[in-house]
């Protein structure tokens, strides 16, 4: 299996359009150890020819761009992509929203929860995907499922989806409403153990967690590979950065430090290589010379850049 992390960022980006905080303005300056990221998408392939997005990100268009496997092949038909099919693990924004750069009535299969399909069939803008041509697959925790293109083929990579921790789209949120419970596991986010036809490792993708159970840690042992929701250092770091008034608790995010934080979660669970994804613009992760980077690095861990590669 080939996996390619081509968007490392969170929503918004890195930098974010409208982000002035001293970690987008060091991406913009160039500061040296300070990378600018893409919106959270991941590609894998069993065969290195067909791929299969996870999430569809609005830099989508970009990361093909920036990534030669994604591309049409030059000896394929006028209108071409290797891209076989995405699977998305919940509704947010940059998520889903890459769903309409993949318009021109090219044929691929969206594969989503029953609350993500109820999303984009309850906005009108996603028909611009038309189901003939674009089929639209229920993804379920029920074991593994081998990921078909829009024929019916399978592209050899499978997958096994379960809920984790966290919340609905922030679009989809009532307002006000303080009772609501922000990790929550109606499966409104998911999980996803990726392997390949006879592949003997399995990495996990969890862009968005809110809490470490013990049903996730009994999951994750002896993984191969972890992709796991890098957005915070620390719960309170958008309010003390000054740019927000929410906590990862209440955005549906594991914070990575911290007694209840994801390193300390998941110490004692044995991982081949852990990976923070999905790193927000406010996470001071994303300068290599910082005190954090060297703490997330002495722990274990990996910072995903875009353009990372992973076999197994
Ligand atoms: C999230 O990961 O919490 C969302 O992507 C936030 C957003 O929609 O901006
Ligand atoms: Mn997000």
């Amino acid at each position: 299996m080939h996996v390619k992390i081509i968007g490392s960022a969170a929503g918004g980006g890195f930098p974010q359009w409208n982000c002035n905080y001293r970690l987008s303005r060091a991406a913009r300056a160039g500061m040296s150890g300070v990378h600018s990221r893409t919106q959270s998408c991941i590609a894998a392939s069993a065969d290195g020819t067909g791929w299969v997005l996870f999430n569809a990100s609005p830099d989508i268009r970009q990361q093909i761009a920036q990534t030669p496997d994604l591309r049409p092949a030059a000896e394929a038909p006028l209108r071409s992509t290797p891209i076989r099919a995405v699977v998305l693990t919940n509704a947010d924004i940059d998520h889903i929203a890459g769903l309409l750069s993949l318009r021109e009535r090219q044929p691929f299969a969206v594969y989503a929860t029953a609350q993500v399909l109820a999303t984009l069939e309850a906005n009108s803008i996603f028909s611009v995907l038309d189901a003939a041509i674009v089929p639209r697959r229920l993804l379920a925790p029920m074991g593994e499922l081998a990921i078909c293109d829009a024929g019916g083929r399978e592209t050899g990579v499978v997958v096994d989806v379960f809920p984790v921790p966290g919340k609905i789209a922030l679009y989809l949120e009532q307002s006000g409403d303080p009772s609501a419970d922000f990790s929550s596991e109606t499966g409104d986010t998911i999980g996803v153990r990726i392997t390949g036809a006879g592949s003997r490792g399995a990495a996990f993708y969890i862009p968005g967690c809110a809490r470490i159970d013990a049903a996730l840690r009994t999951r994750l042992a002896d993984a191969a590979c972890l992709l796991f929701d890098g957005t915070l250092y620390t719960d309170d770091e958008m309010i003390a950065a000054q740019v927000g008034q929410k906590t990862g608790a209440r955005m549906g995010h594991i914070a990575m430090s911290g007694e209840a934080g994801s390193i300390a979660g998941l110490a004692d669970v044995k991982i081949g290589r852990r990976i923070f994804v999905h790193i927000n613009n406010t996470n001071p992760v994303l300068d290599e010379n910082s005190a954090e980077h060297a703490a997330v690095k002495a722990a274990g861990w990996e910072v995903a850049s875009d353009g990372m590669e992973l076999e197994f």
